[in-house]
């Protein structure tokens, strides 16, 4: 039914389950789940490691039985992973095959503004771009997008996304498992129409749930300790995964490791947000098939299914990694995000405006730190919203005035802001000068201009 206090025709606006769409019956757990590629540098010399990676256009297995169109980087629906190590650059040229506009964001990543895939500054189709990110942060599991303004939601809806691994040698006694027991799983969900194709249409309509690309697939996974780097692409959607009272260990939030673990039997994950998981295999019997679920959407996600031994040296410490000191805060702002609905169509807006290219929302001082209290404009008409930081990761220093929620532990740089709520959080900005966005991550949001930026001076 119609929500009277939303403006007619956008009722797609309102965040309600997701449906059951055309071809969303799909027998679960009848295909297996693949880990992306992972890129190979065409050279690595210097401190330095080269990449190429193609944006063009593939057709994907995604369903049983039909080839998606979608966009790729690399060719590969979910893009290859790209591992990088704390302290060793990484240059990625990325050639243009569409015949749109692109560009590539590193979500999470700390580089320059040059290479930080603003949202005006495109790689025309039939050019390339060479983006620099210098590694310099701690471990992480971060990811890579389109980032073009009006394009991005359809862009990343369609495939233009891929994680990007940040391995910190600091990190390696810790001996969490590694190699072949870190696993990304990049979780997303998708509407297909008959012939397979995705469509494009309300982020409530997509109810189908992808991981790594496939819909309710299986895992084989060995009685052992494995990591999962858990990333959700989904817009407009927030996971609650659970393993039916099996125990997770959150190591890893945003920007890297927790400082301690955190046991978990549902985790909340929101768009664009990771976590990293240890699942502890171990105690199940060969044969044993464990499900994890999704409460929101009450559909499968996918199956582990233990069907070998394998010895295990890795552990789970009860300290991970300690959190960077929060100098004193200097500035406070406010950050307000909502959509204007009364002038014509639905106007994305911060802080009353709609994005500008040109203008500079906030001044930052470098070396400055700060705190911003993030809040939801549009309690009235109960449509969530998230908020995102480039450059920086922040913490989270309050909600609604009270304690942050369990989602909201280490290191961030996107959190949910559903209705009725407000975010006090705090940021250092270290060393880059140039302008940074900052934004809704519901790509659908900041497609119509929830988005501003910041301008970083000395
Ligand atoms: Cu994930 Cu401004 O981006
Ligand atoms: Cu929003």
């Amino acid at each position: 039914a119609d929500d009277p206090a939303i403006p007619r025709g956008r009722q797609d606006l309102i965040p309600r389950r997701a449906r059951a769409g055309t071809r969303a019956a799909v027998t679960p757990f009848s295909v297996r789940m693949p880990i992306p590629p992972v890129a190979q540098p065409m050279m690595s010399a210097g401190g330095l490691d080269l990449y190429t990676i193609p944006i063009k256009p593939a057709n994907a297995d995604i369903l049983p039985g039909v080839r998606t169109p979608v966009l790729t980087f690399g060719g590969s629906f979910i893009g290859p992973t790209i591992r990088a190590r704390t302290g060793r650059a990484a240059k990625v040229v990325f050639v243009n095959q569409l015949d749109m506009a692109a560009n590539v964001h590193l979500h999470g990543g700390h580089v320059a503004a040059a290479d930080d895939g603003h949202p005006m500054d495109v790689i025309d189709p039939g050019r390339m771009r060479a983006y620099n990110y210098p590694n310099s942060q701690q471990g992480a599991t971060l990811w890579y997008h389109d980032h073009s303004h009006h394009m991005e939601a359809e862009h990343v809806y369609r495939g233009l996304h891929g994680m990007y691994v940040i391995d910190d040698p600091a990190e390696r006694h810790l001996r969490l498992p590694e190699g072949d027991y870190d696993v990304p799983i990049l979780l997303r969900n998708a509407q297909f129409d008959d012939a397979g194709a995705l469509v494009f249409g309300s982020p409530f309509d997509r109810a189908t749930i992808l991981a790594n690309g496939r819909p309710q697939p299986y895992f084989p996974v060995a009685a052992r300790k494995y990591r999962f780097r858990l990333l959700s692409v989904a817009s407009e959607y927030t996971f609650r995964l659970g393993l039916g009272g099996v125990e997770m260990k959150q190591i890893g939030s945003d920007g890297g490791l927790l400082p301690a673990p955190l046991p978990l039997t549902e985790l909340v994950l929101g768009t664009a947000q990771r976590a990293d998981i240890v699942i502890d295999f171990s105690r199940f019997a060969i044969g044993t098939q464990i499900v994890m679920t999704d409460a929101t959407s009450g559909t499968p996600v996918l199956r582990f299914d233990v069907t070998s031994r394998a010895s295990d040296n890795s552990r789970v410490p009860n300290t991970l990694r300690p959190l960077p000191p929060m100098p004193a805060a200097t500035v406070e702002r406010d950050v307000r995000l909502s959509f204007d609905f009364f002038s014509g169509a639905p106007v994305g807006l911060v802080n009353g405006l709609a994005y500008d290219p040109n203008r500079s929302d906030f001044t930052v001082k470098r070396g400055s730190t700060e705190i911003w209290n993030v809040s939801n404009g549009d309690s009235a008409f109960g449509i969530p919203h998230t908020f995102h930081m480039h450059l920086v990761q922040f913490r989270v220093l309050a909600r609604n005035g009270g304690a942050p929620l369990p989602q909201d532990a280490g290191l961030k740089d996107t959190i949910e802001l559903p209705p009725n709520s407000t975010a006090r959080v705090q940021a250092t900005f270290t060393d880059y000068l140039g302008r940074y966005a900052y934004h809704c991550h519901y790509l659908e949001h900041s497609t119509l201009g929830m988005m501003a930026q910041m301008e970083i001076v000395p």
